[in-house]
């Protein structure tokens, strides 16, 4: 486990509770009021639901927030971070600029009245409350992926180390030998202390050259730009905490015959001796076509640099270029799409990538000619405060005919914000782990020290009924 700053400084705040026996009948004058909210009835259902999939005992949460102790002496502190928006992780979140036509599935942030029961406990001094009448607690979900028909893992266990994050690709051989469909994954961590996302790709035959050449015969290589092998795709990304992912509406993503696989694996070594880690990801796989097939479509600046609109600090030509020490630097996009005569595709699902040096991240469409019932423009996601750690897919919580279409004629509009100033905590972090003391011009590329500004959208196309 990372030591957490907080962890370190936890005061156990003097304890005043109303319950307990700690109140004598002569203690005072004050009539005893019995408190608005109690740990029993109605705090620890909140935290089972919002925190304890991270916060438990042997999570990456730095603590558990399954005992009354802990989370009464801690409550101030969890209240701030979950107003500021620190927690839960969860960066795509709408303003009045920038607002989806649906909300997102598994979204786990508190609603109002749940914020404010937290104020109440801690307002009438966090009181245990009796828990021969305690609310029940759902139990913590197992993340288990229901139907799962296979395994895949590399080889071999890799051991991070260092205090630097690692980016490390592993090869897996999947040993599939007939075209199949996902409609599941799910990972396994090897090592919670040290694993911080993953991400599997599919490497088809047309890429399995450059994939051999760049890991070399261990299988194992440094990546941190990314997979960078030609014709692969993503599968599914992992953060802790994350329930399986499931292809939405009756759809799967084909995994081709005698394809391979890379693990991308995201370590936050700490210098100690860490235990190997050996991350397994479950699949569920069918062999019969399903409805329609489910792909990620990437849109936007990673390597290069086509369809950048010029911006205010360009210099000789329109450039992607994060200059040393500045704020509130924006690069902005424009993709048209063309599918040719293709129909009109819905968009299930979005998953923002920058760096460390990025802020925020806004994702519109602009429809030539809307069908009907879609506005000429929208928004699809929008990231006011981007986190590098906490990078996810978000999928839509709405009904198939219900999501956004893309389609020829159609506009990708993407703007990226950055911040390249030591107040920008990405910052510091990038030039910690690269040994330098202050900020440098940021350019597009694979690099720690480089940006990047795109969008990976799962989108649906419907397959032919079979035979
Ligand atoms: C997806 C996993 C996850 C969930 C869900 C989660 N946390 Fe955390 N939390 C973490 C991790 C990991 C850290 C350590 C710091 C970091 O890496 O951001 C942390 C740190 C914290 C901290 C220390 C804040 C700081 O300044 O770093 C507090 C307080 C906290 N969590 C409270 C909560 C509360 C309250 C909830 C529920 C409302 C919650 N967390 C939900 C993973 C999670």
């Amino acid at each position: 486990m990372r030591t957490h700053p907080l962890a370190l400084s936890i005061v156990i705040l003097a304890g005043c509770s109303f319950e307990g026996g700690s109140s004598s009948p002569d203690a005072g004058s004050e009539p005893e009021v019995a408190p608005r909210a109690t740990w029993h009835q109605d705090v620890a259902p909140i935290l089972a639901e919002h925190c304890v999939s991270c916060h438990y005992e042997g999570g990456i949460g730095p603590f558990s927030l399954e005992n009354y102790e802990t989370s009464s002496s801690l409550a101030p502190v969890l209240l701030a971070a979950i107003e500021s928006g620190e927690m839960p992780p969860w960066s795509a979140i709408s303003s009045d600029d920038c607002e989806p036509r649906h909300s997102w599935q598994n979204d786990p942030r508190l609603s109002a009245e749940e914020i404010a029961t937290l104020g109440l406990w801690i307002e009438d001094g966090t009181a245990e409350g009796d828990i021969a009448t305690a609310t029940p607690i759902p139990e913590r979900a197992e993340y288990d992926l229901e139907g799962k028909n296979a395994q895949v893992a590399p080889p071999a266990a890799f051991t991070p180390s260092g205090t630097r994050d690692q980016l490390i690709c592993l090869v897996i051989d999947p040993e599939i030998d007939q075209l199949s469909w996902l409609t599941g994954l799910q990972f396994n961590p090897g090592n919670l202390e040290t694993d911080h996302h993953a991400v599997l790709s599919v490497v088809p035959a047309e890429g399995i050259a450059t994939m051999n050449e760049l890991a070399g015969p261990d299988g194992v290589w440094d990546c941190a730009g990314g997979v960078a092998v030609p014709g692969s795709y993503p599968l599914g990304v992992w953060v802790p905490g994350q329930a399986p992912t499931e292809t939405p509406n009756e759809s799967a993503i084909p995994i081709g015959a005698d394809t391979m696989m890379v693990l991308q694996m995201h370590y936050h070594p700490t210098g100690n001796d860490h235990a190997p880690d050996l991350t397994t990801i479950d699949l569920r796989l069918e062999s019969q076509p399903p409805k329609r097939m489910f792909f990620f479509s990437v849109v936007g600046n990673a390597f290069e640099a086509p369809n950048l609109l010029p911006g205010p600090n360009d210099v000789g030509g329109t450039e992607f270029r994060v200059p040393a020490g500045i704020q509130g630097h924006i690069e902005r996009m424009e993709f048209a799409l063309d599918f040719d005569d293709g129909p009109r595709l819905p968009v299930t699902a979005m998953f923002p990538h920058m760096h460390y040096v990025g802020t925020d991240m806004k994702v519109t469409i602009e429809r030539a000619t809307p069908p009907e019932g879609e506005p000429s423009e929208e928004c699809l996601v929008n990231m006011p405060s981007w986190d590098f750690d906490w990078q996810q897919t978000y999928f839509y919580d709405a009904e198939y005919g219900e999501l956004p279409t893309i389609g020829t004629g159609d506009t990708i509009k993407i703007e990226c914000g950055y911040d390249n100033s030591l107040e920008n905590p990405g910052v510091t972090r990038m030039l910690q782990d690269e040994g330098l003391a202050n900020p440098i011009d940021v350019l597009l590329g694979e690099e720690t020290t480089d940006e990047m500004c795109l969008i990976i959208m799962g989108v649906m196309v419907d397959l032919p009924a079979g035979p």
